[in-house]
Order: structure tokens, then sequence, then C-alpha cells
């Protein structure tokens, strides 16, 4: 059998000489923290006290100053909040404002919960705030939920100013912020998170999934307050998917607590400086958008072209991409293009085989359009 290089995902670079022994650490501090009974003996709930002050420390370093811990809510990685987000923020028949290209779970859980995505304009910022404001007149979302870093798939990053009229608008029509800023830990000198600008009703979410790894399922949710994150989580909905598993709650405590998720990010964060420079040479035949820290790469299409085509194509040398379709908040509005991740390769000739493959099969694809 052929092997295919898996290019559709955005997992962070593995980082095995800094994550092996730092996790390693990690566990066995953690082994020796609790007894094993103590530690899987009962639920996590939202974290116990240590793991809510690490979270606080994680969330800290995008939120300028630590949250109180009664605030923070550890959850069992971003896609589980969104389900009490959604569920609890919006609601069924309710408007949920999103980008136009969004994170697709998303649209499937809104048919699950039965809420409706509308996406809203973007440019190479995101969400345009006059669109956002026309939606928030036309439909009364009750939430959005953005990146407002590193946008998924588009990697557009909003300045301070768009970040701060998002927050007016919200404040103005009463919106709740689900921010996600999961891909935010690698970029060097961004603005603040919107959350920032707007606590009062904001919902910060980080994830580790990007720059510590997507096994360890964790993600830290900011609640506007104490009151309202028992309200959305627990007590006040009694249930308990979306808790974390207590060894990984532990070990993320533990990791945050030595300085390992601080040594582990900054070898990803190297590990990207290096993969970058292998990639953006040998796309510049392509309309590529991508940003330092990113783990993908956007490559636009001509209006004649099929994404699907030209990701049948890649596949068919050995490659797999994705391509802009699942992202359309609009049925039928997907754009042309196809995303690739560049943190999965396993090495850099395996990245950089990977990556002349996509740029050879673009412009054989191109030149039969
Ligand atoms: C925008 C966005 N949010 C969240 C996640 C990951 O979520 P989780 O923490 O559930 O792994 C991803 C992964 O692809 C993502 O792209």
């Amino acid at each position: 059998m052929t092997k295919t290089i898996e290019m559709s995902r955005t997992h962070p670079p593995l980082v095995p000489e800094v994550f092996d022994p730092e996790y390693r650490k990690a566990m066995d501090g953690v082994l020796s923290r609790y007894t094993p009974s103590e530690m899987v003996g009962a639920h996590r709930w939202m974290g116990t006290e240590e793991d809510r002050a690490a979270g606080g420390v994680f969330t800290g370093r995008r939120l300028g100053a630590n949250p109180e811990p009664s605030r923070v809510i550890v959850t069992n990685g971003t896609q589980s909040a969104f389900n009490m987000l959604f569920g609890g923020l919006v609601g069924q028949g309710n408007v949920l404002a999103v980008e136009s290209l969004t994170y697709p779970p998303i649209l499937v859980l809104a048919k699950h919960f039965g809420f409706v995505p509308k996406g809203v304009r973007m440019d190479d910022e995101g969400i345009v705030p006059e669109a956002l404001e026309d939606l928030c007149r036309s439909d009364r979302p009750k939430a959005l939920y953005l990146l407002s870093t590193l946008q998924n798939p588009t990697t557009a990053t909003m300045l301070l100013k768009r970040r701060q009229q998002i927050a007016d608008i919200a404040r103005k029509y009463d919106l709740q912020i689900i921010e996600d800023d999961i891909y935010s830990l690698l970029p060097e000198g961004l603005p603040p998170p919107i959350s920032t600008l707007a606590p009062e009703r904001s919902w910060y979410m980080l994830g580790v999934a990007k720059t510590i790894a997507a096994g360890m399922k964790i993600a830290y949710v900011v609640a506007p307050s104490a009151a309202l994150a028992e309200e959305q989580f627990w007590p006040g909905v009694r249930a308990t998917f979306w808790m974390s598993a207590p060894i990984s709650a532990a070990v993320s405590t533990q990791l945050i607590e030595t300085g390992g998720a601080e040594r582990i990010i900054d070898a990803v964060k190297q590990e990207m400086v290096a993969r970058h420079k292998i990639v953006r040479p040998l796309l510049t035949g392509t309309d590529f958008e991508t940003k330092d820290g990113a783990l993908h790469v956007w490559i636009r299409l001509p209006e004649t072209a099929s994404a699907s085509g030209l990701a049948s194509l890649i596949r068919e040398r050995g490659v797999n991409v994705g391509t802009g379709d699942p992202y359309a908040a609009s049925p039928g509005k997907a754009p042309r293009a196809i995303r690739i991740g560049i943190g999965h390769a396993k090495s850099h000739a395996e990245l950089e085989e990977a990556i002349r493959i996509i740029a050879d099969s673009h412009d054989a694809f191109l030149r039969q359009q």
C-alpha cells in the first residue's frame, strides 16, 4: 500500500525531545501528589482548586492578568465546552453569529442543538464590524463565536482596533462572546483577546490541543463570573460528559506549575519557525495566506477552479488536504480554497515532499483549467 502524508489536520508538531521528558516528569509528579484512588475516585467537577489556579495562569498569558480561579472551568477540550456554551447561551431556535467560514463542528452542533448559525462577512482581519452590526439588527443573535487570532481556516487575525469594535457591538446589542483563542500561543506580539475588552460578557476558551498535545483533551474556559460559570457548567447543568479525565487535568496542572508547559510551547514555536521557512518558498506560485506561528496555510484558487478537484488530484499523488467546503456557514457558499496543516508531518523531509506535491499539483491543475 502506498503511504499517504496527512496534511489536512492542524495538529502542532511533535517535539518528543522536550515533550516526552516533561510529560513523564509531570506524570510522576501527579502520582506522588495524589493516591490513585484519591485521583480517580470522583469526577474532577470544574477542576480542583489547583487545576483552576493553573488554568488561570495558562489563560493569564493572554488575558494579561490571571483570572480568579472561581471563574475558570477545566473541561475535556474545547468541543466539550462548546456543547455546554451553545446549549446554554444560545439555545433552540436562536441565532449564533459566526464567521462566514467557521470551524465545522459548530455547524454540526447547530443541527444537534437546533440553533441557527449565521455567517458574518469577513475581510483579512476576520469578522467585519458593520456586517456584524447588520446581523445584530436583523437577526438578534444571542452570542458570537469567533477566533480573533489565526482564524480557522483563513488565518485572519484582528488588530486591536477591530477587537475593540467587536467588543463595542457586542455590548450595544447584548451579545455573549465565545472567543476560541486556541491558536494564540504560538505567534508573538498579539493584541489582547476581545474577552479582555468586554469581560462581563465573554467566555474565553484556551485549549491545549494546538500547543501542547491534542490527545490531552484539556481546555480552560474563563467565564464572565463565578456565578455564571456554575450556572452554565456545574452544578447548574447536571451533566458530566464535558468534565476532564482527572489524570489529564492533573498532568496539565503539573505541566503549568513546573514550567513544563512553557518549555513545550517554546519548542513547538521554534519548530513552527523552521516549518514556515520550508513551506513558504515552495508555495510562491500559489495565492496562499498564512502567518507566523500558524499551524496551517490557506490556498485560494481562481473562480474557475474546483477545490475538491484539486484536493482529489493531490490525494491521488499521496497527500491528504482539506478544502474550504466544510467551513461555509451558508451552504453552497464555500470558497474555492484548500487548507493544509503544516504541523502534522513527521519530519522536515516529509513536510517538504508533501508541499512539493501540493505545489506541483496546483500548477498542473490550474494549467488544465
Ligand atoms: C477552532 C478550533 N477550536 C478548537 C479545536 C480543538 O478542540 P479540542 O480542544 O476539543 O481538541 C480546533 C481543532 O481543530 C480548532 O480548529
